[in-house]
């Protein structure tokens, strides 16, 4: 059956707002059909969890590339109910899906400034020099060492790089949808980073082994064999225990820092009370 065929067409370059991201199964790595048909709408976090190599990233890139039962998946993906244009697929200027991994760096000789400036600049954005401090704040709200203005871009560490990647997609992009692959030692705020973008009504997809990520989505495609095998809606037993999760994490932040500062951690650790 041709999908294309099948499914309703908008008509290219008259629907560009995002309302809806709908993912339909294809078949797991021994050939069988996936059972899905989940719609996921702005402001939504899904969570993709699995052993590794069990398929988070394919899915990622299924979703990135808006994949017509043309990958290894045989997945497809509809926007908004239907089949989005080619145009689409392969735009490159005003892209719909920006995506932020683990291993990225920058190549290019620009400061932090003189980057996100030219972000706004190629958005035809106003009040651009407090949209660039706006940004700024927002990545050192995300990331422990500070980020300043004057900055080389790549002298920046990998936390500073994914803080101020996750602050641009928030605050500058106009990518409707985000996909995060592995983002758990990057040395930023997790929980902050989704906040800030569910803040902005974003689609986000975040493949994770961190249960501190796992619990903050709305819900979690667990992924087996190259498949999703269940979603799971978050409880709200489980946001309880993600609030102790927090506190767990804050405690081990503060330890780290005492470490990093040459101190000894000999008073015995009371981790019953955080
Ligand atoms: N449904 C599928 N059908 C065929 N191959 C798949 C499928 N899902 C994943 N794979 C393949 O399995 C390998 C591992 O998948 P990957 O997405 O990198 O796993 P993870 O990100 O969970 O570690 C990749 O080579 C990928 O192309
Ligand atoms: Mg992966």
């Amino acid at each position: 059956m041709n999908i294309a065929v099948t499914t309703p067409q908008p008509k290219p370059d008259t629907e560009t707002v995002v309302r809806s991201l709908t993912i339909l199964g294809g078949r797991d790595k021994t050939g069988n059909p996936e059972k899905l048909d989940l719609k996921v709408e702005p402001g939504d976090v899904l969570c993709l969890v699995g052993p590794t190599g069990s398929g988070k990233s394919c899915l990622l890139a299924d979703i990135e590339c808006l994949a017509q039962g043309d990958t290894p998946s045989g997945r497809r993906i509809l926007i908004n109910g239907a089949v989005p244009p080619l145009t689409w697929r392969y735009a490159t200027g005003r892209k719909m899906i920006a995506q932020i991994s683990q291993t990225m760096s920058f190549v290019v000789d620009l400061t932090v400034a003189a980057f996100l400036e030219l972000h706004a600049d190629c958005r035809h954005l106003e009040n651009q020099a407090q949209i660039v401090r706006q940004t700024i704040t927002c990545a050192n709200q995300l990331c422990g060492e500070p980020v300043k203005a004057g900055m080389a871009l790549a002298q920046l560490s990998g936390g500073q790089s994914r803080a101020l990647m996750i602050a641009d997609t928030a605050v500058l992009s106009a990518s409707p949808i985000v996909l995060i692959d592995e983002i758990e030692n990057a040395g930023i705020d997790r929980k902050r980073s989704l906040d800030l973008l569910i803040a902005n009504e974003k689609i986000v997809l975040i493949s994770t082994h961190d249960p501190i990520l796992a619990l903050a989505g709305k819900k979690r495609l667990v992924i087996k064999n190259g498949a999703v095998t269940d979603v799971i809606e978050t409880s709200f037993a489980e946001i309880r225990n993600l609030a102790v999760l927090q506190r767990y994490d804050y405690a081990l932040g503060a330890l780290r820092h005492r470490l990093r500062g040459g101190e000894r951690i000999e008073s015995p650790l009371d981790w019953g009370c955080v």
